[in-house]
C-alpha cells in the first residue's frame, strides 16, 4: 500500500534530521505528504535534507535554549521524530571512561528531555494528530558486555518517551519507541555488497515504520516499542 497523502497537513519536525536515518526519514515523511521542519547541529549537517524539508534550521538540542527555540519558531507541530544519536563503548564498566558516560547522557538523554518538554504543549495541542517517535537500541531492554552507557541512557530515554505516552493519552496522541539493533544505509550496502547484515535493519524500513506512528492508522498504538530487528543467530 503507497504512503502518499497519509500524513497530508501534518507538520512533523525531525531532530537529528541530518545524520544516518535522518535523510531517508525526512524524504518518507514529506513523500506521505507531511510538512517537515529538520534540525540539527550545524547548517551543513542539513544541506542534504534542504530540498525537501519545510523548514531546516541548526539547533544544539542537547540544551534547554536549544530545544525551545526550536519549538518556538515552528509554533503548531502535529509530530516530532527524535534521532539525534552517537556511540561510545567497547569498555567494561571499571574501565568506562566518564567522558563517555557524560556523552552519551547528553546524545541520548538530554535531547531527548529537552526536545520533548520542549514540543509537549505542540504535540499536546494537536490533539489526536500528536505524535512522538523514539529510535532506540535493542541493548536498552537486553544489555550486552561493553556497552553499559549506551544501553542506560536509551534505557532511560525509553521510559521517558513511554511516559510522554500516557501523558498524551489525555488529548488522543501517541508516543512509541521503533527499536533496531543496527542500522543500515545505502551507502554502507554499497561499500560492502556482499555483507548480509543479518541483524541491521535498513533505512527505508525505519522511515516506513515512522510513517505509519505518525499517521492516524496508529492512533490506537501508544506506549508500545516496536522492534524492526531481527534476532541474532
Ligand atoms: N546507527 C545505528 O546503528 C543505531 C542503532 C540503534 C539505534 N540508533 C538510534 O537511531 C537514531 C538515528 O541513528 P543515526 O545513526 O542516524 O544517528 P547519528 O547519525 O549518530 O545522529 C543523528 C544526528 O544527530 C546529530 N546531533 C548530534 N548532537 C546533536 C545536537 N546537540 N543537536 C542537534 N543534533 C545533534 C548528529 O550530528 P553529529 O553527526 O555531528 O554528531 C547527527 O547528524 C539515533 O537516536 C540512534 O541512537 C542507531
Amino acid at each position: 500500500m503507497s504512503d502518499a497523502g497519509v500524513l497530508a497537513g501534518r507538520r512533523i519536525a525531525v531532530a537529528g534530521a541530518g545524520g544516518g536515518l535522518g535523510p531517508t526519514v525526512v524524504r518518507a515523511l514529506a513523500d506521505a505528504g507531511a510538512w517537515v521542519a529538520a534540525a540539527d547541529r550545524s547548517d551543513e549537517q542539513l544541506e542534504v535534507v534542504r530540498d525537501v524539508a519545510g523548514d531546516a534550521r541548526a539547533a544544539d538540542l542537547v540544551t534547554a535554549e536549544g530545544a525551545d527555540a526550536w519549538a518556538s519558531v515552528l509554533g503548531e507541530v502535529d509530530g516530532l521524530v527524535h534521532l539525534v544519536g552517537g556511540w561510545r563503548g567497547g569498555n567494561p564498566i571499571e574501565d568506562t571512561p566518564w567522558e563517555d558516560v557524560e556523552l552519551l547522557e547528553s546524545l541520548l538523554w538530554r535531547s531527548v528531555v529537552h526536545t520533548t518538554r520542549a514540543f509537549a504543549p505542540l504535540l499536546k495541542a494537536a490533539g489526536a494528530h500528536g505524535r512522538f517517535a523514539l529510535v532506540s537500541s535493542s541493548v536498552a531492554a537486553r544489555p550486552v558486555a561493553g556497552n553499559g552507557a549506551y544501553a542506560a541512557t536509551k534505557a532511560a530515554a525509553e521510559a521517558w518517551t513511554l511516559t510522554l505516552g500516557a501523558e498524551l493519552a489525555e488529548t488522543g496522541g501517541t508516543a512509541n519507541v521503533v527499536v533496531v539493533q543496527a542500522i543500515t544505509t545505502p551507502r554502507m550496502r554499497a561499500e560492502n555488497p556482499d555483507k548480509e547484515y543479518k541483524t541491521f535493519t535498513d533505512v527505508d524500513e525505519i522511515a516506513s515504520a515512522l510513517v505509519f506512528l505518525c499517521s492516524d492508522a496508529a492512533r490506537k498504538m501508544n506506549g508500545q516499542r516496536l522492534s524492526l530487528h531481527a534476532a541474532a543467530r
